[in-house]
């Protein structure tokens, strides 16, 4: 399978809830379904030499949901980290948490940043979780972040700003898959999706498998991108 150099693909894991309701359980029995799906994508992203996957767990808007849900997600967020670590350092994955961490509670912010400190240096995948994460909220906090250290208007550049958001030093999104058959971007990565490829599928995410995946590739690679020119 052909992929360009540095190829980001970014994933809207959508259809948890659902899947968790269709087969009898609860919402929360959907999001661990879900979680349980993550390690398949990512080993196919490392066999296909994707350099770049950013995928959507939680966000800004996600505390709106019942306690019930939240607290299910709180716990899932934890036993990732704990189950997956070991798996990440070996696979020379690098791990970034983008969005607010600020609004977790103290040992789970602790969890993120100490799984980020032990994969700084892996050259492998690099493998961004959006947590509490909203592109607007990005936005503004690169904007203040910007104001702050006094940058005159006419200094500012593209460059400048890319760097000020969570995703620094990462290239654009080139296909962002989004699943369970909404069709929305849904505040994820409205900057860096400008000129992405759009892929939506009726699958569930608890459901969406290597072969998936696959199929979201090959529609990339029948695409011709003109980034606004012809
Ligand atoms: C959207 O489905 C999914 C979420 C809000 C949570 C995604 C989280 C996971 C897959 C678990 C862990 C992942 C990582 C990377 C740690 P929904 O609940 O909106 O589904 P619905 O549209 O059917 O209601």
């Amino acid at each position: 399978m052909q992929l360009p150099d540095n190829f980001h693909i970014a994933v809207i894991m959508d259809g948890n809830g659902r899947w968790g309701e269709i087969h009898k359980k609860n919402r929360v029995a959907g999001h661990e379904a879900g979680m349980n799906r993550v390690g398949e994508l990512f080993d196919e992203s490392t066999k296909l030499g994707i350099r770049h996957l950013t995928l959507f767990a939680f966000s800004t808007e996600n505390w709106k949901r019942s306690s019930f849900e939240v607290n299910g997600l709180m716990r899932i967020f934890r036993e990732y980290i704990k189950r997956e670590s070991a798996k990440i350092l070996g696979e020379n994955v690098r791990v970034k948490f983008i969005g607010d961490k600020a609004a977790f509670s103290k040992d789970l912010i602790a969890m993120m940043i100490s799984l980020e400190d032990q994969t700084k240096e892996n050259t492998g995948l690099q493998l961004n979780v959006a947590m509490n994460y909203g592109g607007h909220d990005e936005i503004l906090r690169a904007t203040r972040k910007l104001l702050a250290q006094n940058i005159a208007p006419e200094d500012l550049t593209k460059e400048l700003f890319e760097n000020a958001l969570d995703t620094a030093g990462t290239p654009p999104v080139d296909l962002l898959v989004r699943t369970s058959g909404e069709q929305r971007i849904s505040n994820f990565l409205l900057w860096q999706a400008a000129y992405a490829e759009l892929y939506f599928t009726d699958t569930l995410w608890p459901d969406f498998d290597a072969n998936e995946l696959k199929k979201s590739i090959a529609y990339y690679n029948e695409r011709t991108r003109r980034f606004g020119g012809n």
